[in-house]
């Protein structure tokens, strides 16, 4: 290859590709990458087939799902999947793959209560996961320790309401004790909630609140006929929360299943599986869920 050819072709790869990329990754906030290039290209160029957002044309993705700030979930849960194959992958410990996943979940909230979701909640214990090697338990638990007491101040800055829901006999001491002062510290702050599920499963929750009912019916508090399903709500866990039910639920790293998660809860939520493990995904991955989402509502528009 002759110079001037060279010289053409850097230019080239200079105006169509370093550019523009550069130009997107400051917009977005995000980290200049070949893979979030590609995302946001993928999403500019996909098709709408309504006026409203012809005219949108153009803008970045980002600001065009702030713009439509009213189609925000307001309530967004998401089964942390994934961290354990993303330290795989890298020859790193499970511990560092949990850490890792408890890092981005922070991340992440800031990101979420940024674009005005009220409520998130997160999977981040399932009841089976008791059943998996002692040490990896000890380690989420200990993970679940240090992280409440060194985000307490961020909870307490941000007014941040936290929630911890599920079956607490098998949870020790320690934690049961800090868990009750962080609930306790932020019980009044409303706009921003946090819901943590440990040891949490749908169909505990159901039953739990039947027993109530029940034993509210026997009681005499109630009459059989008072029993629907907002009295039924006002049972389960989600109680804690102005938007109980999630309009928007993420499951990570490619799983298709709820996997006893929000059972009564999601019965009308958006399900959306993204093919990344839970430390990957970041702020742009975020993005194109939230663009996934509105655009379900608009194709739907309201519910039932
Ligand atoms: C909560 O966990 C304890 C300890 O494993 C168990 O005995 C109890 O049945 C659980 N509660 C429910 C309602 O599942």
């Amino acid at each position: 290859m002759s110079f001037p050819i060279v010289l053409t072709f850097l230019a080239l790869i200079l105006v169509f590709f370093l550019v523009p990329g550069l130009f997107i990754s400051r917009r977005l906030r995000v980290s200049f990458s070949l893979t979030n290039i590609v995302r946001f290209i993928k999403i500019a160029t996909s098709k709408y087939d309504d006026e409203e957002e012809r005219n949108e044309k153009g803008s970045t993705m980002g600001e065009k799902v702030k713009r439509e700030r009213h189609k925000m979930p307001k309530h967004v849960a998401v089964i942390l999947d994934g961290n354990r194959h993303w330290a795989e992958k890298r020859g790193l410990g499970t511990s560092d793959g949990h850490e890792a996943g408890a890092k981005r979940l922070i991340e992440n909230a800031k990101d979420c209560f940024a674009m005005g979701t009220n409520t998130i909640s997160l999977f981040a214990f399932s009841t089976e996961n008791w059943e998996r090697p002692e040490d990896e338990v000890n380690c989420l638990m200990a993970l679940f320790e240090t992280n409440f007491k060194s985000e307490m101040p961020y909870f307490q800055r941000e007014k941040i309401k936290i929630s911890v829901i599920g079956n607490r006999s098998k949870i020790s001491e320690s934690l049961l004790s800090l868990i009750g002062e962080v609930e306790e510290a932020t019980k009044s702050y409303e706009g921003k909630h946090i819901i943590i599920a440990i040891d949490y499963s749908g169909r505990f929750d159901i039953l739990q609140a039947c027993k109530s009912l029940a034993k509210k019916a026997k009681d005499g508090l109630i009459e059989v006929e008072d029993i629907n399903e907002k009295a039924m709500e006002k049972e389960l866990m989600t109680k804690c929360s102005e938007f109980p039910n999630p309009d928007l639920l993420i499951r990570t790293s490619g799983e298709q299943r709820i996997s006893n998660f929000f059972l009564w809860q999601s019965a009308y939520s958006e399900l959306y599986f993204p093919n990344v493990l839970w430390p990957d995904f970041g702020e742009a991955e975020y993005l194109e869920a939230l663009t996934w989402y509105q655009q379900r509502q608009r194709r739907f528009g309201r519910r039932v």
